[in-house]
């Protein structure tokens, strides 16, 4: 049996492409939530939404310092992997609940299938970075989206158990392609006539002065820009003045969020899933950040690095080259599968 440790909006996403992909494949899976992401929108919407089941178990280990967060996981984690004594422990990405699941697996030596491993910001200063890099070098099986992926592990001296096998978020995308494109546009917006943004890396939104910046660059924009708002923002926000251009939202559900993105003239995002979903629905990007762990975005100009607010109205209308299909065919979660039977 397998345990499937989840607790951030993308790995609900990752989950509902890979956990089909097990359960084809006839293999026993169960689920833990740590309680990272917990409002409705951030959580119970994903398992509704995607059809998945709510996971059996749920540690509610939001909130709190990293150290506190990760160590109530770390601590959750540890007691139900005693109760149930599963074969293999299966995390996604590089948040903390990652982190936690893969110490609490190593500590008991269960082996560990990393997805979406080998990702490398080259930034130890984030601390995804440092969930992605220890995660990574405690695991078993190291599913990689890219050859730069496993390329990276190859240079901190991982060759054994890496798969090359594309990215799950692919496969994701092209499962709930015809929800999303069902889907209504929310009211008052036109097709290709707006900018999507979003924003949650603290880089960006714990200092005052940065986040006024990026939104004083929204305000300068010619076009309308909609913000569905990440939690952890909503309380900046409001000593912060919001331009006459900018329409803030709810945080959005990921069939909402798609669609909100096929239909935007660009995003501008610090998010990491993002930039590759625009990628996919070919809507250029502007991420703002120093670097990208998917550099291969960056190629034919589709997504372009700012790291400066102000740049952004200079850069808005780049036309990017010829789009070159990236990270796999959309059957990654079946080579997972495989390879985990
Ligand atoms: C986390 C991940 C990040 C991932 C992102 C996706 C880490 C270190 N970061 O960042 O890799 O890209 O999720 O969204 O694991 N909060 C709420 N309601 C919620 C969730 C969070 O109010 O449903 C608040 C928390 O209390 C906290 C803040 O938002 O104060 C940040 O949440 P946290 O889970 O620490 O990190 P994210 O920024 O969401």
């Amino acid at each position: 049996m397998i345990l499937t440790v989840l607790g951030a909006r993308p790995q609900f996403i990752k989950a509902a492409a890979v956990s089909r992909a097990l359960q084809s494949a006839g293999i026993d899976e169960i689920v833990l939530h740590t309680g990272q992401h917990f409002d409705h929108e951030m959580d119970r919407i994903f398992f509704d939404e995607l059809d998945m089941p709510y996971p059996r178990y749920n540690l509610n280990a939001g909130g709190g310092s990293h150290a506190v967060q990760t160590a109530k996981m770390l601590e959750g984690i540890e007691r139900v992997m005693l109760d149930l004594k599963p074969d293999k422990m299966l995390v996604y990405g590089d948040t903390n609940s990652t982190l936690a699941a893969a110490l609490a697996a190593a500590k008991l030596s269960v082996p560990i299938a990393h997805v979406e491993a080998g990702l490398r910001s080259y930034n130890m200063n984030m601390p995804e970075e440092v969930n992605r890099k220890l995660t990574d070098h405690a695991s078993r099986y190291l599913f990689c989206p890219s050859n730069d992926a496993a390329d990276n592990l190859k240079q901190e001296g991982i060759i054994e158990g890496v798969h090359v096998v594309g990215d799950v978020m692919l496969d994701a995308f092209q499962l709930f392609r015809s929800s999303y494109k069902a889907k209504p546009l929310p009211e008052g917006l036109t097709e290709g006539d707006f900018m999507l943004f979003t924003l949650h890396r603290p880089s960006n939104t714990d200092d005052q002065s940065r986040l006024s910046s990026i939104i004083t660059a929204l305000g300068s924009l010619d076009l309308p820009v909609v913000w569905p708002v990440h939690p952890r923002v909503k309380q900046a926000l409001d000593v912060l003045g919001i331009p006459g251009n900018v329409r803030l939202l709810p945080a959005q559900s990921y069939l909402s969020m798609m669609r909100l993105l096929a239909a935007a003239y660009g995003l501008i995002t610090d998010s990491g899933g993002m930039q590759k979903e625009a990628y996919w629905a070919k809507t250029k990007c502007i991420t703002l950040r120093d670097e990208t762990e998917w550099v291969e975005t960056l190629k034919n100009g589709w997504n372009q690095l700012v790291t400066s607010p102000e740049r952004l109205k200079h850069v808005i209308d780049t036309v990017p080259g010829e789009w070159l299909p990236l990270y796999g065919d959309g059957n990654a979660s079946i080579r997972i599968a495989d390879v985990l039977k």
